[in-house]
């Protein structure tokens, strides 16, 4: 397992779980972590078994298996250690489940996996797998895929949309706006994230953030960085080219503003986090009245604030918007405060009184949550979005 986490990068207090459900826990994670040494072994032993009960499931998967490191099994895993906590876990499988239909999987294919997860952990936990072992996991998994598949069945969307591009400019070496014309309307809400499959690198999906909120036009923009090694960032910033067709998912992920809360917000967007803060400060930009929006936007050098002028073009007409540019690395570049988004946004104090928004990579998000936690800000007041492995 890599150290990213499936749901939120930073635990929530833990609340008393339902009676039984801690001792499933236990066993749960207890029994992993006993085989989690061997988990390349596992996975190997998983789609093993899992293409030979049901081989129809193989064309689901790249052709090349390397490429996603054992994708499902590892958030599989991840996700069922999370059966004690509900509230995030059932919205999220909900969203999953009808996420999953664009894989083309069907009821059936749920009692196969299941059953290889199974027989991949029986084979490797040996002596420790017991009968109240077995009984946690397939208690837990049975819970999960239940409510993934009622979500789908219950979804009338179609599963994936096809979009054109339209527009596809390379900002620098490592970073594209690409702008995608869906056939029908996407239904997101600003601040959600979407997946995306693009011709170049067909069933490797990808998640990304719309940077608007939905248009009358249903046009999607996407800001893409390319990251090192990346098999769908770089290609999409690469070799994207108009007219081409993609994918896309269904919305994903519960950030959005709450329009009833009423109160002042703090907004802390790093890199190509904006994406999903513009969308959201765009949508509150048609409301009219609104509460004080506090905007740190930050990156390691100048280039990463490559959306700062039109944040600032929307401050100029929104006088509800104060946006505070932030560079890591460039001590002497003027205007601009100087250091990490943890360090800058918690000098300030700790926000009290602000509903928190946090958008940018799993590591910018834990450090910058985990500071204002120790600086003051409850943690029911900061909304960031869970992750998935990469
Ligand atoms: C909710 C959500 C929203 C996202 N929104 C956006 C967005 O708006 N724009 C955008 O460009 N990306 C976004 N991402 C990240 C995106 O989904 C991909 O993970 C990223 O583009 C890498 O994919 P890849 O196929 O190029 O890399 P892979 O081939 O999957 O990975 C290659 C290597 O890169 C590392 N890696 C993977 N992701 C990252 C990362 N984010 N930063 C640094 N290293 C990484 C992997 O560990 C691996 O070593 C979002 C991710 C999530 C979960
Ligand atoms: C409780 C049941 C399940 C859970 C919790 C689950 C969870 C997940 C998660 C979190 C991802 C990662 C998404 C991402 O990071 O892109 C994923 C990917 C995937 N899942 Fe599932 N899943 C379940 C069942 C299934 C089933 C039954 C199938 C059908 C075979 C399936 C097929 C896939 C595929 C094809 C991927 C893409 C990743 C890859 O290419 O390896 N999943 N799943």
């Amino acid at each position: 397992m890599t150290a990213n986490a499936v749901l939120s990068p930073v635990p929530p207090p833990r609340k008393e779980p339902p009676p039984g459900v801690s001792a499933m826990v236990r066993l749960i994670r207890d029994s992993f972590a006993l085989v989690e040494p061997r988990a390349e072994e596992i996975a190997q032993f998983f789609y093993g078994m899992l293409f030979s009960i049901a081989p129809g499931t193989r064309e689901l998967f790249p052709v090349n298996m390397e490429v996603q490191r054992s994708r499902l099994l590892r958030a599989l895993v991840h996700v069922v250690q999370m059966v004690d906590r509900p509230d995030e876990l059932v919205p999220f499988l909900r969203q999953l489940g009808r996420d999953h239909r664009k894989f083309g999987v069907v009821t059936s294919h749920y009692e196969a996996v299941g059953t290889a997860l199974l027989s991949a952990l029986k084979k490797f936990a040996g002596d420790a797998w017991t009968h109240q072992v077995e009984q946690a996991w397939a208690e837990a998994y049975t819970v999960m895929a239940k409510t993934m598949l009622e979500a789908a069945d219950n979804d009338e969307n179609p599963a994936w949309w096809n979009g054109r591009v339209v527009d596809h400019v390379r900002l620098t070496w490592d970073l594209a706006v690409v702008r995608v014309q869906p056939d029908y309307p996407v239904p997101y809400r600003a601040g959600q994230y979407l997946s995306v499959e693009v011709p170049q690198r067909p069933r490797l999906w990808r998640y990304l953030s719309p940077a608007n909120a939905p248009r009358e036009d249903g046009t999607i923009e996407f800001h893409v960085r390319a990251v090192p090694g990346g098999w769908v960032s770089r290609s999409i910033v690469g070799h994207t080219r108009l007219g081409e067709t993609w994918r896309i998912g269904p919305p994903m992920g519960r950030m959005g503003v709450d329009r009833s809360a009423r109160k002042d917000i703090l907004m802390v967007a790093g890199g190509t986090g904006v994406a999903p803060i513009r969308a959201m400060i765009e949508e509150m930009g048609g409301w009219g009245d609104n509460p004080r929006v506090h905007l740190f936007v930050g990156g390691r050098t100048r280039y990463d604030l490559y959306d700062l002028d039109n944040l600032q073009r929307i401050a100029m007409t929104n006088p509800w918007l104060t946006v505070v540019p932030v560079l890591e690395s460039e001590p002497t570049v003027q205007g601009v405060e100087h250091g990490t988004l943890a360090d800058v946004v918690t000098r300030y104090g700790a926000w009290a009184e602000r509903d928190v928004y946090v958008c940018g990579s799993p590591a910018m998000i834990r450090s910058t949550v985990s500071r204002m936690l120790v600086a003051g800000t409850p943690l029911d007041a900061i909304r960031y979005d869970p992750f998935t492995l990469d």
